[in-house]
């Protein structure tokens, strides 16, 4: 087996609160793995610290092997990871065209294919060249998180780190989109990390999780254990209660 990305005993401190404390993930390449738990627990500070947007104050994060130190000034580590956010007209800015959205990592990067980038990955998310000069209020909530999807292929990345990328969408439109990276994920062979609220979301889209619990991870378990109640910790048991999408599945 092949780590794409491993997180060992990893704290994140703001001021004095600790929002991650030693905090350990092992993600195989290829897989889909889930990160899940009640608000404030540190989901999304451990995306953040592996893309390298949280103050670490300990521990170590690899990714594909190599330890990450002062990686926000390494280009190589952008362009293998990427993230993509819950909330699309956030990370979108309102006054660019798609077109110069998708154009800008190019651009850092220096790479010179990026018209036929462009035309595919806007092809693989199912939106045509027809939305290439659109603004992000010309487009619906689920085109916009399918240009957000669109920007972090671009750099053609190995591991997506995915922070509820579809939790502000309707319930149908959030099938489609999940469908998409799944599909994504499946032709382009990536890894995901993937944070989500909805347990019934995590179960289809991971095969193992990790449950999240004031800045700790409590237990690790597949979906499959999940599904079959095959679980340790009664705080994971009243994750399961409370996420409606799961009850919906199982009811
Ligand atoms: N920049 C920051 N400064 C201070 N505290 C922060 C900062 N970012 C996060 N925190 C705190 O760290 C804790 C963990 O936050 P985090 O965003 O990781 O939670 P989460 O599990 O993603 O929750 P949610 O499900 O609501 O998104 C919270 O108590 C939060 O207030
Ligand atoms: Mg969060």
């Amino acid at each position: 087996m092949t780590v794409a990305v491993s997180v060992e005993n990893l704290s994140v401190v703001y001021d004095d609160f600790r929002a991650l404390d030693t905090a350990s993930v092992e993600v195989e390449a290829g897989e889909s793995f889930g990160l899940v738990g009640e608000s404030g627990s540190g989901k999304s500070t451990l995306l953040r610290a592996i893309a390298g947007l949280a103050p670490v104050s300990d521990g170590a994060i690899r990714v594909q092997g190599r330890e990450l130190r002062g990686a926000r000034r390494n280009k190589a580590f952008y362009r293998s990871v990427q993230m993509v956010f819950q909330d699309p007209y956030g990370s979108l800015h309102p006054r660019q065209t798609i077109d110069r959205q998708l154009v800008e990592p190019l651009a850092i990067h220096g790479i010179s294919d990026g018209e036929r980038r462009i035309l595919k990955a806007l092809d693989e998310v199912g939106l045509g060249s027809g939305f290439r000069f659109r603004y992000p209020h010309q487009l619906s909530g689920g085109q916009r998180q399918r240009v957000a999807i669109a920007r972090a292929l671009i750099l053609e990345p190995s591991i997506l780190l995915l922070d509820e990328p579809t939790s502000a969408l309707d319930a149908s439109v959030q099938a489609e989109v999940l469908n998409l990276l799944e599909q994504v994920r499946r032709d382009r062979k990536l890894t995901f990390l993937m944070v989500s609220h909805d347990l019934g979301v995590v179960t289809h889209m991971c095969g193992r999780l990790a449950v999240m619990q004031g800045g700790r991870v409590v237990e690790r378990l597949t979906s499959a254990d999940l599904v079959a109640g095959r679980i340790a910790e009664d705080y994971t048991r009243n994750l399961m209660v409370a996420s409606k999408g799961f009850r919906r599945k199982t009811a």
